[in-house]
């Protein structure tokens, strides 16, 4: 299932907004070595490279097209590199003093499993920072499920739409306590305001639909029974999310833990 680092960056301020949120409440100072797991098309992990330019910052993700964008940013960033890596491959070096990873476990649906093992092997004074979205139960998404559920293409897309793997922030501060993290976890509803038309529809087809999309394009390569779901998936989302005078407010909320081994 591949990315596309175009229509993904169609709206990076309101997609980098969290990531800046979540990283003011890292207190390291000098870490050795940085990791943005899942870390897209680089940007973002950039400007931890500025935020600590002594420090090794490397960037991982699963993505090939993800990384040839980012991949260019480590020519104006001396201590910035990138690799092609699945999240659930990594474990940390001993060197590891700031984990970064933003809007990428919601992918990873092992990764309240993972946790404890990572954070056994992170140094100590490390500090290990979350955010994932926390819109399963939101109309976007109850949209999708149930446009996937109900048309001619149920069948093709049984099974493509996960359950949640997204904690709520209590059950993120319970897990990374447990694990000798002293722990700080939190939500955020952002209310943001879309232009244009069907911006909703756009917005979750550089992430969450993709399943879906590739789905559908692989059992029918014509296109046509795509179009048919994404008109129908459409007209619901216009009802959910009326266009107004300033734009479409497409609320969204956000779940992020923030954490350092005591
Ligand atoms: C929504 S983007 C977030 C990118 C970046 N962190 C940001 O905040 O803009 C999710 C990224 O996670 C990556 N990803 C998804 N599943 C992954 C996995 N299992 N291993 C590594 N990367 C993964 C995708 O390739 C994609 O670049």
């Amino acid at each position: 299932m591949r990315w596309d680092p175009a229509r993904y960056a169609a709206f990076s301020d309101e997609r980098s907004r969290p990531f800046h949120d979540l990283v003011a409440q890292i207190g390291r100072e000098a870490p050795r070595r940085v990791v943005d797991l899942g870390c897209g098309p680089g940007a973002l992990t950039a400007t931890l490279s500025e935020r600590w330019p002594s420090a090794r910052v490397v960037g991982m993700d699963s993505s090939a097209d993800m990384l040839a964008q980012a991949e260019p940013l480590t020519h104006r960033h001396p201590g910035l590199s990138f690799e092609r890596r699945a999240i659930e491959d990594w474990a940390p070096t001993p060197e590891d003093d700031v984990v970064v990873t933003n809007a990428a476990l919601q992918w990873v649906p092992t990764h309240t499993e993972l946790l404890p093992g990572w954070l056994a092997a992170m140094p100590s004074g490390s500090w290990f920072a979350m955010q994932v979205p926390g819109n399963f139960d939101s109309p976007s998404h109850a949209l999708m499920r149930a446009v996937a559920a109900e048309g001619p293409w149920a069948s093709t897309l049984e099974g493509v739409l996960r359950a949640d793997p997204v904690l709520d922030p209590a059950g993120y501060l319970e897990l990374f306590e447990d694990n000798g993290f002293a722990a700080t976890a939190w939500e955020t509803i952002y209310a943001q305001l879309l232009p244009g038309e069907d911006p909703v529809l756009e917005w979750v087809r550089g992430t969450g639909l993709r399943p879906v999309l590739a789905a559908l394009d692989t059992a029918d390569p014509s296109g046509a029974t795509t179009a048919a779901f994404e008109a129908e998936y459409a007209e619901r989302l216009r009802h959910a999310y009326p266009a107004g005078p300033h734009g479409t407010v497409f609320p969204f909320r956000r779940v992020f833990a923030v954490a350092h081994r005591r």
